[in-house]
C-alpha cells in the first residue's frame, strides 16, 4: 500500500494493516459464527452468571426498572443524520474557536476557506482535530488548555499533494497544528469567545521543548542524537485524550504516534516495534523532511512518544514533562483519583483492539498545597485483570513480576503487561472516576478483532467477562469499584454499566443490554465525563452510516447516564463524519464546552471546508449544565 492511501486510514485500519488479521474466508466463518446464538452463548453465560452477584449494580434490571423514565433535567432527543449540532428543546450552543481561528492577533486572518492555514503563522491558531480538554482557574480567569489530536493532510496541503507533504514547511505546517492549546476564554456579553493576546494563550506542539522524569529518563532507549543524555524530547503529538491534576496541571495523551515514523533506508524491526506498530512504511511522509522521523537515523525518537505529559497552564513559560513512571502507550486519557491514604492514583487505557487497561500509584503522598513532587515520577505501574466472576486484581509491573529493567518496563509497558497475564481489552478510551463514590467506568469502544485473532503481541483474545461479545463492533462500558472503596486497593469488582448494540436489529447480546432501547442506542462509546452532579456523560465515535447494524442510531452523540439507576439518554447529536470528544464545564457550571472533531460537510461554516471545533452549550434559562 502507498502512502498516498495509508492517509485515508483511520487509526484502528492502521493497526489492522501494521497486524492484519486471518485471511478473509476465514473471517467470515468467525462473524457467521459470532452472530448465530450458538457463538455468543459463551458471552452471555460469563454475563449472566456474573451479573446474578453484584446485586444492586446489576446490569439488565437497570434499564427495565427505569422504562419510561425521565429522570435528567432535559428531554432526551431524537437522532440526527444531517450537518448540524442538535441539543435538547430549552439548550442552545455557539461555535467557541474553530481549526485556523488566531489566538494572538499577529495570526488574524490566517485562515483561508480555500487553502486552510498558512504555513508562517500555523503555531499561533487553534489546531485542528479538537479532543480531550480541562478548564483551569487562574488569577480568576478561566484558561481552557485542549488537544488538536492530528492533521487531515488533504485538507491542509494544496490539492495537488494528495495529502503528502512536498517540502520542509508543509511539513512543519501538519506538525504545527497538532498538540497543545492553552487559551484564555471570556463570556464578554455574546457567549464565549477566545480572548486573543492573552497573555496565557500557548501552542505546544511537536516543536515544543520538554524535559523527561521517572526511571526511564536518561536510559539509553532514550537518547537521539539530538539529545545524547535522554533527557530534553521535543514535542508532544497525537495528543488524544486528558486528564486535570488535582494540583491544577493539564495531562495530555499521545496516543497513535507510532504512525508518524518511517524509514528512508535500513532500521531494525525490533519486537516492541511490532507491538506498537512502528515500521518504515510512514502515513505522513515527515521523515522525508525531517530526520527525527526517519527510523535509519532516529531509531530511538519512537521511545520518546506514548507518554502522559504535564502542561502548566498557569505558566506560559513552563516545561512540559513527560512522566515515564505512567508507562508508554497509545494512551488514551489519565484520570486522576486519590487512594485513601492520599497517594496519588492515575487510570489509564491503551486504545488498541486487544491492549490493555493500567493504573499508576505514587509512593508519595499529597493534600492540597503540599508539594507535588516525585507524585508522577516515583511509584508503580499495574495493569488489569478481570476474572469471569466479576473479580479483578491490578498486577504490579516491576522487575520481579516480568522480568525487564525497570525502564524496559515502563518503555515497553504492552509486553510488560502480556507478561504478567494482564486481559485483552475491546479498545479502551476515556476512564472517568465517579466523584461521588469510589468507581470508576471505562469506555470500551469496540473491537471487531474479539474472538477473531491475537493482539499485536499474540495475546488470544478469547471473549471474556467484560469484554463478552465475539466481533464486537458496539463496545460497552466497564465500571470497577475497588476494594475497601479504595483507589490504592488492588483488587476489584466489576460489572458492565451498558452494552451498547442494536435492539431493532438483533434479539441476541448484539441488541445490547437492557438499557439500550430504540430510543437512546448508540455505538463505540469513546470520550467520558462525570459532571458535578454524580451524572455520566458519554461520547461516541462510531458508524454513523446509519445503515445495517447500525440502522437507527444516526450521527455520533453525546448522552448522559444515570449511575445509580443505569438510565441512558441522548444529549446531542453532531454533524455526520463527526465524533464527539471533550467535555468541560465554566466555572460557574452555566455552559458546557463541547469538542466536535474531524465534521463532515463544510461545518459549522456552511461554505469552504469542514472545521474541528469546540463549541459552547447551555441552558436559555440560565441554569447550571451539569
Ligand atoms: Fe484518540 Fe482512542 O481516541
Ligand atoms: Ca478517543
Ligand atoms: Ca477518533
Ligand atoms: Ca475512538
Amino acid at each position: 500500500m502507498d502512502k498516498k492511501t495509508l492517509i485515508d486510514l483511520t487509526w484502528d485500519e492502521f493497526d489492522e494493516h501494521r497486524d492484519p488479521r486471518p485471511a478473509e474466508s476465514e473471517f467470515d466463518k468467525v462473524v457467521e459464527r459470532a452472530i448465530s446464538r450458538r457463538g455468543f452463548m459463551g458471552g452471555v453465560l460469563a454475563f449472566g452468571s456474573g451479573a446474578a452477584v453484584f446485586g444492586s449494580g446489576l446490569l439488565g434490571s437497570a434499564g427495565k426498572a427505569l422504562a419510561g423514565s425521565t429522570a435528567f433535567p432535559f428531554e432526551p432527543i431524537g437522532i440526527a443524520t444531517d450537518f448540524d449540532v442538535h441539543v435538547p428543546s430549552g439548550y442552545a450552543w455557539k461555535t467557541v474557536v474553530r481549526w485556523g481561528d488566531p489566538l494572538f492577533s499577529d495570526a488574524e486572518g490566517a485562515y483561508s476557506p480555500d487553502t486552510g492555514v498558512s504555513p508562517a503563522i500555523s503555531d499561533m491558531v487553534f489546531g485542528e482535530n479538537t479532543d480531550g480538554m480541562s478548564l483551569f482557574e487562574v488569577d480568576g480567569r478561566e484558561l481552557i488548555a485542549v488537544n488538536s489530536e492530528y492533521v487531515n493532510p488533504k485538507i491542509n496541503l494544496p490539492a495537488a499533494s494528495e495529502g503528502m507533504p512536498q517540502s520542509a514547511e508543509e511539513v512543519m505546517l501538519l506538525k504545527n497544528l497538532q498538540g497543545v492549546t492553552v487559551m484564555e476564554v471570556a463570556d464578554k456579553g455574546d457567549g464565549y469567545e477566545v480572548v486573543i493576546d492573552s497573555p496565557y494563550n500557548r501552542r505546544i506542539t511537536h516543536e515544543t521543548q520538554m524535559t523527561m522524569d521517572g526511571p526511564a529518563a536518561g536510559s539509553d532507549l532514550v537518547k537521539t542524537n539530538a539529545d545524547p543524555e535522554g533527557m530534553s524530547p521535543k514535542g508532544t503529538m497525537n495528543n488524544c485524550g486528558s486528564g486535570k491534576s488535582l494540583w491544577g496541571t493539564y495531562l495530555t495523551c499521545e496516543e497513535n504516534f507510532n504512525g508518524y515514523f518511517g524509514a528512508s533506508g535500513d532500521y531494525e524491526v525490533t519486537d516492541d516495534f511490532e507491538r506498537y506498530g512502528i515500521g518504515g512504511e510512514g502515513r505522513y511522509g515527515y521523515e522525508t523532511f525531517d530526520a527525527r522521523y526517519d527510523l535509519s537515523q532516529e531509531p530511538n525518537e519512537p521511545y520518546r512518544h506514548g507518554w502522559v505529559t504535564e502542561i502548566d497552564p498557569s505558566d506560559p513559560q513552563s516545561t512540559p514533562v513527560k512522566h515515564t513512571s505512567l508507562g508508554r502507550f497509545k494512551h488514551e486519557n489519565a484520570e486522576m483519583v486519590q487512594a485513601a491514604d492520599g497517594r496519588i492514583v492515575v487510570y489509564m487505557g491503551d486504545d488498541e483492539r486487544g491492549e490493555f487497561m493500567y493504573k499508576y500509584v505514587s509512593n508519595g503522598t499529597w493534600a492540597e498545597g503540599q508539594p507535588t513532587d516525585g507524585l508522577l515520577s516515583d511509584g508503580t505501574l499495574y495493569v488489569a485483570k478481570f476474572n469471569d466472576d466479576q473479580t479483578g486484581e491490578w498486577l504490579a509491573l516491576t522487575p520481579e513480576t516480568t522480568g525487564m529493567a525497570i525502564e524496559e518496563i515502563l518503555i515497553h509497558a504492552r509486553i510488560a503487561g502480556s507478561k504478567v497475564g494482564a486481559t485483552t481489552m475491546d479498545r479502551p478510551e476515556w476512564i472517568a472516576a465517579n466523584p461521588m463514590k469510589a468507581e470508576a467506568y471505562c469506555a470500551l469502544t469496540n473491537n471487531k478483532n474479539r474472538g477473531v485473532k491475537p493482539n499485536a503481541g499474540g495475546d488470544e483474545t478469547p471473549v471474556n467477562g467484560p469484554n463478552p461479545r465475539e466481533t464486537n463492533n458496539f463496545g460497552q462500558i466497564v465500571r470497577w469499584v475497588p476494594a475497601g472503596d479504595d483507589h490504592g486497593a488492588d483488587a476489584f469488582s466489576w460489572d458492565l454499566f451498558v452494552m451498547a448494540g442494536n435492539p431493532t436489529v438483533y434479539g441476541n447480546v448484539y441488541g445490547g443490554s437492557d438499557n439500550v432501547t430504540e430510543g437512546n442506542m448508540f455505538n463505540s462509546p469513546d470520550g467520558m465525563q462525570f459532571d458535578s452532579t454524580g451524572l455520566l456523560w458519554i461520547q461516541t465515535d462510531g458508524d454513523d452510516s446509519n445503515e445495517g447494524e447500525f440502522a437507527g442510531m444516526g450521527n455520533n452523540q453525546m448522552l448522559v447516564g444515570n449511575p445509580e439507576t443505569g438510565e441512558i439518554a441522548r444529549f446531542m447529536t453532531v454533524p455526520t463524519g463527526a465524533e464527539v470528544t471533550g467535555l468541560c464545564w465554566s466555572l460557574d457550571r452555566k455552559v458546557a464546552f463541547v469538542g466536535v472533531q474531524h465534521p463532515g460537510g463544510s461545518w459549522p461554516d456552511g461554505a469552504g471546508k469542514p472545521r474541528s471545533s469546540v463549541i459552547a452549550v447551555w441552558r436559555e434559562d440560565g441554569q447550571p449544565v451539569g
